[in-house]
Order: structure tokens, then C-alpha cells, then sequence
């Protein structure tokens, strides 16, 4: 196994998967990406507050996000990670359909596995946007593992 693309979006479901992935990937001798799929280019339209509640964030924090895109949670992530003892840890933001994001970050590194939590940040979200870890595993073509 040489490298493993995890996605988080701040949740303690997606940080939990990332202690599992770096301890894979620490075993392994693996590399490993984490990967920050944004979605709020899409809901420009909505109102912050609005925005906020859907995601289960503060207000603060999707101001954060209008300053610098890379989200803060990415960086916390991979102290996260390191903390497995991996020294070699890719940090992506990109923006788009977070599972179709996944997918191609994985494809193109030549992935052994996407690791991502089982639920994620909110519920309303998952309504409108469908649920990312159920879509990952439809379009992966790599393994997929689900961290509950
Ligand atoms: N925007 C995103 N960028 C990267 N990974 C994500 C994103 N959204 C969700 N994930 C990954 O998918 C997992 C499941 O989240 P998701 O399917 O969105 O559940 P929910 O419907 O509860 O929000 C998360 O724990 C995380 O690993
Ligand atoms: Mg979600």
C-alpha cells in the first residue's frame, strides 16, 4: 500500500477516520492526502447564517472561509495524522461534488484506498447534497473504507 486519500470536512467522523487511515498508513509505510472537498461556492446565494446552521459551524468559521479557502480544519487534520508519526502528508483543498472530488484526487494519485467517515457535518446538508461517503463507495476504483 503506498498511499491512502482521506476526506475530511471537519466532523469528529472524518477525524476519526483520519486516525485510522494514519495508523494504516504508518504501518504500511504509506503516504498519505487529505483532501477538503469546499461546497460553499455553491451556496453563495444562501445567507451566511443560513449556511452556518446547515453545516453545524459557527458563524466565525464560514467568515474563516471567505478570508483563506483552505479550511483551518485541513491544517488540524494533518497534525492529526501526524501525530501517527507519518512525515509525509498532502493537504488538498479543492472545490466541487465532494465524492466526485474524492474519486479524482484518488485516481490520479493511484490510490490504494479513500478512507471516509460514515456521516459527516449535518444533516440538512446531507438532504441537499446526498450523503458523500455513500457516493464515494458508487464511484470509487480503488477500495473504499468506512470509518463509523
Ligand atoms: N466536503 C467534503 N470534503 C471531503 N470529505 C468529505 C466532505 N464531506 C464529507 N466528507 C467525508 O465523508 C464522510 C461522510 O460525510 P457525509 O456523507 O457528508 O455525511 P453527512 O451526510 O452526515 O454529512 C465524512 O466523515 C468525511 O470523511
Ligand atoms: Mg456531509
Amino acid at each position: 500500500m503506498k498511499r491512502i486519500v482521506i476526506g475530511v470536512d471537519g466532523s469528529a467522523q472524518a477525524n476519526r477516520a483520519v486516525d485510522v487511515a494514519a495508523r494504516l498508513a504508518a504501518d504500511a509505510g504509506a503516504e498519505m492526502t487529505l483532501v477538503a472537498v469546499l461546497t460553499l461556492p455553491y451556496v453563495l446565494d444562501v445567507e451566511d447564517e443560513a449556511y452556518a446552521k446547515a453545516e453545524r459551524i459557527s458563524l466565525q468559521e464560514v467568515k474563516e472561509m471567505y478570508v483563506d479557502p483552505r479550511p483551518p480544519f485541513l491544517f488540524r487534520a494533518r497534525e492529526r495524522a501526524a501525530i501517527s508519526g507519518l512525515r509525509f502528508i498532502e493537504t488538498v483543498a479543492t472545490v466541487g461534488d465532494p465524492a466526485e472530488e474524492l474519486v479524482k484526487a484518488a485516481d490520479r494519485r493511484q490510490a490504494d484506498l479513500i478512507v471516509v467517515g460514515r456521516r459527516g457535518r449535518g444533516q440538512i446538508a446531507s438532504l441537499v447534497f446526498g450523503s458523500v461517503s455513500l457516493k464515494t463507495l458508487q464511484l470509487a476504483t480503488c477500495p473504499v473504507m468506512i470509518v463509523p
